[in-house]
C-alpha cells in the first residue's frame, strides 16, 4: 500500500483487516491521532483525508491507496503552530488534551466545510448558512470532551475562524 502521509511518502505492508487509526498509530508510530472508543463515536481519532476529516477508527487502511493524509502531527511544529493549534492554546481549549488532536483536525476540516458553504443542522438558511457558535457546536458534535472543555474549544475555532476571514480579505 502507498499513501501520502503528512506530505512524506509511505509504504506500508499491512492486514487487509488493519484500521487507518492502527496502520498510523501501530505500525507508524504516529500516536498523536488517539483512540478513544475504536467505534466512531468519541472523534479522538479524527484526521484528515484528501482534506476531509474523517475517523480513522471507522476506515480500512487498504481503502487508502494514494490517498493524502494529515494527522495533527503534520498540521504545524512546535515553533510553526497551524493558527488552529496556536488558537486552541492561547484559548486553553483542553484540559488532559487526549481528545485534542481530534478537535484540531476536525475544527479544521469543519472550517473548510463552512468556507464551502456547507450548511449543517443548525443552519436556519440552507442557502447560506451563518458562522456562529450553534454552528461550532453541532458541527463540532462528533468530537467528545470528557474533560468538558468545550467553552474554551468554541472559543478557539471562533477566533480562527475570524482570522481565516480576516487573512482571505487581505489576501
Ligand atoms: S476512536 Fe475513533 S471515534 Fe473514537
Ligand atoms: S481535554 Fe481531556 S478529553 Fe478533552
Amino acid at each position: 500500500m502507498h499513501f501520502t502521509i503528512n506530505g512524506a511518502q509511505c509504504d506500508a505492508d499491512i492486514d487487509v483487516r488493519t484500521s487507518l487509526l492502527d496502520l498510523l498509530r501501530e505500525h507508524l508510530g504516529l500516536t498523536g491521532s488517539k483512540k478513544g472508543c475504536d467505534h466512531g463515536q468519541c472523534g479522538a481519532c479524527t484526521i484528515l483525508v484528501n482534506g476531509r476529516r474523517i475517523n480513522a477508527c471507522l476506515t480500512l487502511a487498504v481503502m487508502h491507496q494514494d490517498d493524502e493524509i494529515v494527522t495533527i502531527e503534520g498540521l504545524g511544529a512546535i515553533g510553526d503552530l497551524h493558527p488552529m493549534q496556536a488558537a486552541f492554546v492561547r484559548h486553553d481549549g483542553y484540559q488532559c488534551g487526549y481528545c485534542t488532536p481530534g478537535q484540531i483536525c476536525s475544527a479544521v476540516g469543519m472550517l473548510d466545510e463552512v468556507a464551502r458553504g456547507w450548511p449543517s443542522h443548525a443552519s436556519a438558511d440552507l442557502a447560506r448558512p451563518i458562522f456562529n457558535d450553534d454552528e461550532i457546536s453541532e458541527r463540532m458534535s462528533g468530537n467528545l470532551c470528557r474533560c468538558s472543555a468545550y467553552p474554551n474549544i468554541v472559543d478557539a475555532i471562533r477566533e480562527a475562524h475570524a482570522a481565516s476571514i480576516e487573512s482571505e480579505q487581505a489576501a
